[in-house]
């Protein structure tokens, strides 16, 4: 299929293209947009065949459920059995942006959306591109992120056209995303309410809304005897094509640990990636070198994660070193993340 590209600038003629784009959703087509946190491929989700072409051309296993994008507040009562004091209390302070509330589904929604589950991902973004698709393509948008199941999520347009192109109807490019990592989900079906993904919102800032809220234990730690509670959250992603291992430690130790395995990877004939941040980027000597961003502003970081280890793939190099980040705020979310895509490989230095 050929895969139409919509360029939104913040004109006035955007208004079109999204309206166009809107109508491919309203026909059970398939539509990548931008979000404030990551693009989304997005589809009708309460048509179960949209569901089922998004596990298609994402490759994603059909029990990994899909999050429901809505525009209005009130648009929540008409997919859900009940709605706890809680959602209204988070959407008045995190609605529209990166938060996903998990709560009971009803009828309305096909099961196909939720993975076979009885609950439902709902989240309101911030993006204008993405509420006013929403509004146009009917009001309920699944939308996974924009990429093959397992690779990093992508924060631009080129990076979901990597991806997708062929395999969906339309890609709107609406520029760089502001975040860079996914949404924080909480699931409000469980008391105390759990934190199931890290995201921009953290549980210190839920914890005020809320006061306790719990965290899902396998988000930091693999562990055999449990399953994590966002499906998704358990199966390998994020992940370079390369060999990934996080070193952490002392700023000085961890750049001598990793200049000394590099020298001797070059010597074996291997090519080699370091991720790093504006303070170190100079100090290695890796055949890749990519900075994530600064220290002093952990939002860069989130904001150029996925396309650092989407760079790393496009450079063949086949044997990565990341810095360790913050476990704390946002910085968890990322640590979360960079866990994940290097299958939980930590070096201690
Ligand atoms: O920021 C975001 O949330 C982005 C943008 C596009 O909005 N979307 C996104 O969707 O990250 P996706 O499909 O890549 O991740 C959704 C996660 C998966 O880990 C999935 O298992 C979990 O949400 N999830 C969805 N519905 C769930 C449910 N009913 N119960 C538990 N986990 C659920
Ligand atoms: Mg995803």
């Amino acid at each position: 299929m050929e895969t139409l590209y919509l360029q939104c600038e913040g004109t006035t003629t955007d208004e079109e293209k999204i309206r166009q784009a809107g109508e491919i959703l309203k026909q059970g087509g398939l539509v990548a947009f931008p979000t404030e946190t990551v693009y989304g491929l997005g589809g009708d989700a309460l048509n179960k065949e949209s569901s089922h072409k998004i596990y298609s051309a994402k490759g994603r296993p059909s029990d990994n459920p899909l999050i429901v994008h809505i525009a209005k507040w009130e648009d929540i009562f008409a997919i859900t059995k009940e709605v706890p004091c809680e959602a209204k209390k988070l959407a008045d302070r995190f609605w529209p942006g990166p938060l996903t509330m998990i709560l009971k589904k009803n009828e309305k929604v096909p099961y196909e959306t939720t993975g076979g589950l009885e609950t439902v991902a709902i989240r309101m973004p911030s993006h204008q591109v993405a509420l006013r698709l929403i509004e146009q393509g009917g009001g309920y948008v699944a939308a996974p992120s924009a990429n093959t199941s397992g690779r990093p999520s992508p924060t631009n347009a080129p990076d979901v056209a990597e991806d997708m192109n062929g395999k969906i109807d339309a890609i709107i490019d609406g520029g760089e995303v502001g975040i860079g990592i996914e949404s924080t989900i909480i699931d409000l079906t469980v008391t105390p309410p759990q934190i199931l993904r890290p995201g921009y919102i953290t549980q210190a800032m839920l914890e005020e809304t809320l006061g306790l809220v719990e965290q899902d234990v396998t988000m930091f730690e693999v562990r055999p005897d449990v399953a994590p509670k966002a499906p998704g959250m358990k199966y390998r992603h994020y992940a370079p094509k390369g060999e990934l291992t996080i070193v952490k430690g002392e700023k000085e130790a961890v750049i001598a640990y990793i200049n000394e395995q590099v020298k001797q990877a070059k010597e074996a004939g291997q090519k080699t990636g370091v991720i790093a941040t504006e303070e170190t980027k100079s100090c290695y000597e890796s055949d890749v070198v990519l900075s994530a961003g600064s220290r002093a502003e952990e939002g860069s970081i989130a904001r150029h994660l996925y396309s650092c280890l989407r760079e790393f793939d496009r450079s063949e190099a086949t044997l990565l070193f990341s810095e360790s980040f913050e476990s704390e705020g946002l910085g968890m979310a990322v640590m979360n993340r960079l866990l994940k895509a290097a299958g939980h490989h930590v070096i201690e230095v």
